[in-house]
């Protein structure tokens, strides 16, 4: 068994086979006839629990389906109302857990509740993002952006905006898979430098760049987050937006990239704040196909976990 708790702690070879898989499991749901899904079921008879400590729709709704799909069942907790909420060890959760299920994906605040919980759980813990990382998106965005234009070694990807956990992420992609990551935001919300350091120490270009019309100068994707993400204080909204709104993604700044850069947005999106919505909803933007793609790569990502 397998735990999926980071893309940098993540064999290089697994990453690109959980790809490779997911386009397989994607392609096999489109031409397949109904018996020949019906014997590929391996996650039949197993039961997949879904904690939430934090809101969610694409997460909770593509595990909830992919676990069907794929023949298992699913129980979604929230973390409130379970005793890990009241004073219970995370410890002692994962070691009940792990007698009832064949698998826990938890979205959390800190880290370390993750990392405990995997290190605690006999069955493979999946991170359904933290304040720090949300690896599962990004296995979704590489496959969207594969689909696109083929494969993303090399290609240069930009990151306007806050330096938050998804884009924490995509620094641990740019490292894996190998391609060169801008990051265009105000110094106050720079990526962890410990993120930049390893990305850079794998041989990837990392660049540090505050104008954003040069960030997106040949860029092959551009993408963009909310400006206060789930775990930033509501109190620090206003000075966010402020210092975020000249990293807004609009058509003026497409207009400095590639012509045919795509958009990503891992959404839920604010319209006119970090995306104007001529971007979001014109030719550029892949971003329905990405929230799709969250399906095909978690059902790769929980093959991987069950079965190497
Ligand atoms: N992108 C993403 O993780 O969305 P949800 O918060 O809706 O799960
Ligand atoms: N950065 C955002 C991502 C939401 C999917 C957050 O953590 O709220």
């Amino acid at each position: 068994m397998n735990h999926f708790l980071d893309i940098h702690k993540t064999d290089k070879d697994a990453l690109r086979g959980i790809i490779d898989s997911a386009r397989t499991i994607k392609d096999a749901r489109k031409g397949q006839p109904k018996a020949a899904l019906d014997a590929d079921l391996p996650l039949k008879d197993r039961m997949v629990a879904l904690i939430f400590e934090k809101p969610s729709t694409r997460t909770r709704t593509s595990f909830d389906v992919g676990v069907r799909q794929m023949g298992g069942q699913t129980m979604v907790l929230s973390g409130s109302d379970m005793q890990l909420g009241h004073g219970e060890t995370i410890a002692d959760t994962a070691r009940v857990m792990s007698r009832y299920v064949d698998m826990i994906m938890i979205r959390t605040f800190d880290e370390s509740v993750l990392e405990e919980m995997a290190e605690y759980a006999s069955v493979p813990v999946i991170n359904g993002l933290t304040d720090r990382t949300h690896p599962c998106q990004i296995m979704a965005d590489i496959l969207t952006f594969e689909e696109h234009r083929g494969p993303i070694a090399g290609k240069k990807v930009v990151w306007c905006g806050d330096g938050n956990n998804v884009c924490a992420s995509f620094l641990h992609a740019a490292g894996q898979f190998g391609f060169d990551l801008t990051f265009s935001g105000p110094v106050q919300l720079d990526p962890e430098p410990e993120f930049v350091g390893w990305a850079r120490n794998q041989g990837v270009n990392v660049e540090i760049e505050r104008d954003p019309a040069k960030a997106v100068d040949g860029a092959d994707l551009i993408v963009a987050d909310t400006w206060v993400s789930m775990h930033d204080a509501q109190s620090a909204r206003e000075r966010r937006h402020n210092m975020l709104r000249p990293y807004q993604v609009n058509r003026d700044l497409m207009n400095h990239a590639k012509p045919d850069a795509l958009f990503m947005h891992c959404l839920p999106a604010h319209r006119e704040e970090e995306v104007t919505s001529d971007v979001m909803d014109g030719p550029n933007s892949v971003i329905w196909d990405e929230a799709e793609n969250r399906l095909h790569a978690q059902k790769a990502i929980m093959k991987y976990c069950l079965e190497g």
